[in-house]
């Protein structure tokens, strides 16, 4: 039987971190960096014990990525040669934690925009790649701060984590178990990339994102109809995080580069753009929507190389900016936020019955399609 419940996008919602760090900044900080290890292991260096570093490079971060800098929640360690890591005050339990913070941030933006009370709202998902702590879930703090009743968890599906966050939300409504559920996905991926290694120290971004997810009947005149959604995992090791906290088992590779991020990024291009591109056309088919006439793809943003192959397998032709827009030149690659933020800022022009695709891929490996229409 048809639900009589229809899941929409009311609104979304942004939180941008004020410190920006360019790749000219990233890339001295680095250099100095490896200009520093080279000197301190020299002699282990010279009787060929200890591999020297290699440079990076501005013009190879942007070439290879398309990415020209990205937010970050505190510049100054990350930036220091000695430190390279975020560093904050530890903060109370009583006290908001940093990654709810955000992500209350970026919720309240939805809110507002949708013109919607906190009080209405039924359920917070946290959905993103990386909480701050195991429990309480980040998803519950982010309800009481705003003061939500209902319930609350978290999930992580790595880049993938808005997507499944909006399909879980949307299966909710069409249930009748919430009416109005809010999908935060805070990325505060600044704490798991490694700033020391050179093939992925440019990739990574700050930012907390919002997605509002309603029924029909109480969500603004001006919405997002959610025509359909689809998800996928695939198991991969091609991107990896080794961080957990049976690490404690075998303290003595605590330390090692495998407990932050790591990728086979060539591999993972090779593997993610075919297998995303097919399921955007397999679910456009499904729906019996024409791919060439999509209005707007808002592509997950971990590479503008991946974004440009799979709009043009989508579309048939080379997608331009008004197609298939970028955020990742200034924001990075913000995991589970990237296609949230090109459709949070990429979206307002279009017009009533415009039909896009928010998309997502990475780790697991996971990908997620939301084909959206716009109303009102
Ligand atoms: N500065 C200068 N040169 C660098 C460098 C840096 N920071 N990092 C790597 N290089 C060099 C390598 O040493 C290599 O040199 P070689 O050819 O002499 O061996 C060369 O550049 C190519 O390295 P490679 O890692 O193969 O680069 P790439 O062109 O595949 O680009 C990624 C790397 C990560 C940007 C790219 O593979 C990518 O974006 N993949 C998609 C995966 C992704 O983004 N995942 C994120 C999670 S969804």
């Amino acid at each position: 039987m048809q639900s009589s419940y229809r899941p929409v996008i009311s609104a979304t919602g942004l939180f941008t971190p004020e410190e920006s760090i360019s790749n000219e900044e990233l890339v001295a900080s680095f250099n100095a960096y490896v200009e520093r290890f080279n000197a301190r292991n020299a002699e282990a260096i010279a009787a060929g014990e200890v591999e020297p570093l290699e440079p990076s490079s501005v013009e190879f971060i942007e070439k290879a990525s398309g990415i020209k800098a990205r937010h970050v929640m505190a510049k100054a360690p990350v930036l220091d040669p000695e430190i390279m890591a975020p560093r904050w005050e530890e903060r109370p339990n009583e006290a908001l934690s940093i990654l709810a913070e955000i992500g209350v941030a970026a919720a309240r933006d939805a809110l507002s925009r949708a013109g919607r009370d906190a009080a209405d709202v039924d359920a917070v998902l946290c959905a993103a790649s990386n909480m701050q702590r195991p429990y309480p879930a980040m998803a519950i703090e982010i309800q009481q701060a705003l003061g939500i009743e209902g319930f609350g968890f978290d999930m992580n599906v790595a880049c993938s984590s808005a997507t499944f966050g909006i399909q879980t939300a949307a299966d909710y409504i069409r249930a009748g178990n919430a009416r109005s559920v809010l999908v935060v996905s805070p990325e505060i991926t600044s704490g798991h990339l490694n700033w020391r290694d050179r093939d992925s120290h440019f990739i990574f971004g700050d930012v907390a994102t919002a997605v509002l997810v309603e029924d029909a009947a109480i969500a603004p005149a001006q919405h997002w109809d959610i025509l359909g959604t689809r998800l996928k995992t695939v198991f991969s090791n091609n991107i990896r995080n080794n961080f957990g906290f049976l690490n404690r088992a075998h303290p003595e590779t605590a330390d090692q580069p495998d407990k932050l991020f790591v990728q086979q990024g060539r591999k993972v291009f090779k593997e993610v753009v075919p297998m995303v591109a097919q399921m955007i056309l397999d679910e456009a088919g499904r729906l019996g929507i024409d791919p060439q006439a999509l209005r707007r793809l808002w592509l997950h943003q971990a590479n503008t190389g991946m974004n440009r192959l799979i709009a043009h397998r989508v579309l048939g032709h080379e997608a331009d900016e008004d197609e298939s827009p970028t955020v990742l030149d200034t924001y990075g690659n913000t995991s589970s936020a990237g296609s949230i933020i090109a459709f949070h800022l990429h979206s307002d022009d279009l017009e009533a019955g415009d039909t896009g695709l928010i998309c997502s891929f990475g780790a697991g490996y996971s990908a997620g399609t939301v084909f959206v229409r716009r109303m009102g």
